[in-house]
Formats: C-alpha cells, structure tokens, sequence
C-alpha cells in the first residue's frame, strides 16, 4: 500500500520503543459520552470512526479504561478486534472515576496493577503495547508526594518484566519526573499538554527530543476549548487550508519526535485532521505561529 491510500501515513512515522508509529494517531477519550463519562450518543458511529481511522492507516489509538469509564475500551474491541500487527493501542492507568464521573487517584500500586489487568481483559490483550502512568497533577495536585512516582513505576515495570506490557511511558511529568521514572526502566513516551496556545511544557517536550523519546502532547487541538487565535486564522487563510491543519503541522514541524493524537467523535473531522497532518508549512508560516 503507498502513502495514497493510506494518508496516515503522509506525516512520517516515528518509534515508541520498538514500534513504527505513523505520526498522525487517534485520541479515542471523545468516544466517551459527554464530560468523558457513560455511553457516546452514538455506539455506531464511534465504531465507524475507530474503523475509518485504522482503514486511513492511523496504527496508533490513545485510550484508557477511565474514559467512560470502561466504555471506550469496549468501544476499541468491538470496531477492531482483532487487532493483527498493524494496530497498536496506547493505554493509561493511575486515574480512576467515580459513580458521578469524578476522576479519583488510582496509584498505589495495587490500583495500579488491577488496572493493567482491567485494561487487557476489555480490550482482549495478551500484552499491551504501551501504558502510560498519569500522575495526579492537574487532578488533585495535593495529593502528589515525591518520591511516590518511582514506586508507582516500579510496579509497572514488574508487570513489563512479566510480558504484560511491552513499553512505558508517563503522562503530565515535570523533568524531575521523568528522570525518576528513567532510573528504574526506560521510558518510550511522555503524554503531556502542549498545543500551539500553551507551551509551557517546552522544557520536556526538548527533553524528550534529545533523548529520542516521543513526545504525544494531549489537546493538540485545544481539547475542551478550541483553539482561538487571529494568526492561526490568518495563516490558514493565506495558505488555503483549516486552523486545524495549521495547528497539527505546527507541532509536527516543531520536533521530529512529535506524534499526534487529536480526539474526535465525528468521521468528518477524522478525515481532516488525518489530511491535516500532511499540511507542510512553509518557513514564514512557522515564524509567524512561532511569535503567538
Ligand atoms: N494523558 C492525559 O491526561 C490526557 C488528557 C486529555 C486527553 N488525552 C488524550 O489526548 C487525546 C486528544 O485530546 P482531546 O481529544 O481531549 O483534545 P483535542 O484533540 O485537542 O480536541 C478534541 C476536540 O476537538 C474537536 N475536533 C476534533 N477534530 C475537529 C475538527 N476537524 N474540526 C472541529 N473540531 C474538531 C472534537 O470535537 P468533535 O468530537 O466534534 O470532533 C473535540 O471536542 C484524547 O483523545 C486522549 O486520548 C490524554
């Protein structure tokens, strides 16, 4: 198959440990229901998203049994199982939710290992391909106590020695973090927010680069609050294409090691946003977005 019928893969691929990932994925937590929780209104068409995706080349879907909680998982399994080798499922563990929809700390490391299990047993896996630990910050940043990060990791990294996840990774980590988690095993990926609009996050996302890690910022596109910006707006226009578009190449222009994951519910914006990726900005375009 060329790159023609498989627009995915137009971005370029990058490695998450041993795998080939396409650049461009798919964040499956809009698969949910509203506010991430419950049923999506629409089972068939989160079925017909997952499936368009995989059929547009996406072999990277982000996902986590807290959305839902549980539903997306199922969602995944029914659209694409079985998988084969060419569909490779990102998952994260460390939050859990509540009966109203809460989203409650779930690391000890007991919780955790639970979760590794929950997670093979709804998507019908004998090993995860990545797992994600989330820390707590931005959820309940009281409630984080250093030094807690390595233990929580080192449960992990047992469950990886007994074949039940083949790579690592973190998800909203400070630098400090991150070298905590790399003193016990390597770490393949870091999940963290960055976007065009919020870039505070620089420091790893360089971090990250230099260490040839990947980096897959969450709301690329804004998440809960879309991306505002005249300069996004103009730049599009100027070169014919969507703010989305614009916004998705920004970040993959920004570091070879960038990989996307923008969510979505709809199969129309699945299609741009897979298009989108493939948008090349030109070096006027970059310093313009640059100085937002
Ligand atoms: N590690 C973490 O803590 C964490 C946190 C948040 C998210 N994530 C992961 O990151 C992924 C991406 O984040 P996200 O989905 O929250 O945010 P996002 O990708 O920045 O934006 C998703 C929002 O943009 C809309 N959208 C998508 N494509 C569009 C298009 N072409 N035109 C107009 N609107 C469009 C979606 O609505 P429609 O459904 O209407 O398209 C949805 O409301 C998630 O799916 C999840 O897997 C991880």
């Amino acid at each position: 198959m060329t790159t023609t019928n498989r627009p995915a893969a137009q971005a370029g691929s990058y490695r998450v440990g041993t795998l080939g990932l396409n650049r461009i994925g798919n964040g499956a937590m809009k698969l949910a229901g509203p506010g991430v929780f419950g049923p999506p209104r629409d089972r068939a068409a989160a079925i017909e998203v997952l499936r368009t995706a995989v059929g547009l080349g996406v072999n990277h879907i982000d996902t986590a049994d807290a959305y839902g909680p549980y539903i997306t998982n199922e969602i995944i399994r029914e659209a694409l199982f079985p998988y084969g080798d060419h569909v490779h499922i990102v998952t994260k563990v460390g939050l859990v939710r509540d009966e109203r929809g809460g989203w409650l700390p779930g690391n000890s490391p007991e919780s955790l290992r639970a979760q590794v299990h929950d997670n093979l047993r709804r998507l019908g896996l004998g090993v995860l391909d990545v797992v994600n630990l989330r820390t707590l910050a931005g959820i309940d940043d009281r409630a984080t106590v250093p030094g807690e990060l390595a233990r929580q990791f080192e449960a992990l990294a047992e469950l990886q020695q007994q074949g039940l996840i083949r790579h690592l990774g973190l998800s909203t980590v400070s630098l400090d973090q991150l070298a905590e988690a790399q003193r016990i095993v390597p770490v393949a990926c870091v999940q963290n927010f960055y976007n065009i609009a919020n870039r505070s996050d620089a420091a790893v996302l360089a971090a990250t680069a230099s260490q040839d890690i990947a980096y897959v910022p969450y709301f690329p596109l804004g998440g809960f609050s879309p991306l505002q910006s005249d300069v996004l707006e103009s730049v599009a226009k100027r070169l014919g294409a969507t703010p989305i578009a614009v916004a998705e190449s920004w970040l993959l222009q920004r570091s070879p090691n960038v990989m996307l994951i923008p969510g979505t519910s709809s199969v129309d914006h699945l299609r741009e946003n897979i298009a989108g990726a493939a948008l090349a900005l030109p070096p006027d375009a970059v310093a313009e977005l640059d100085a937002i």
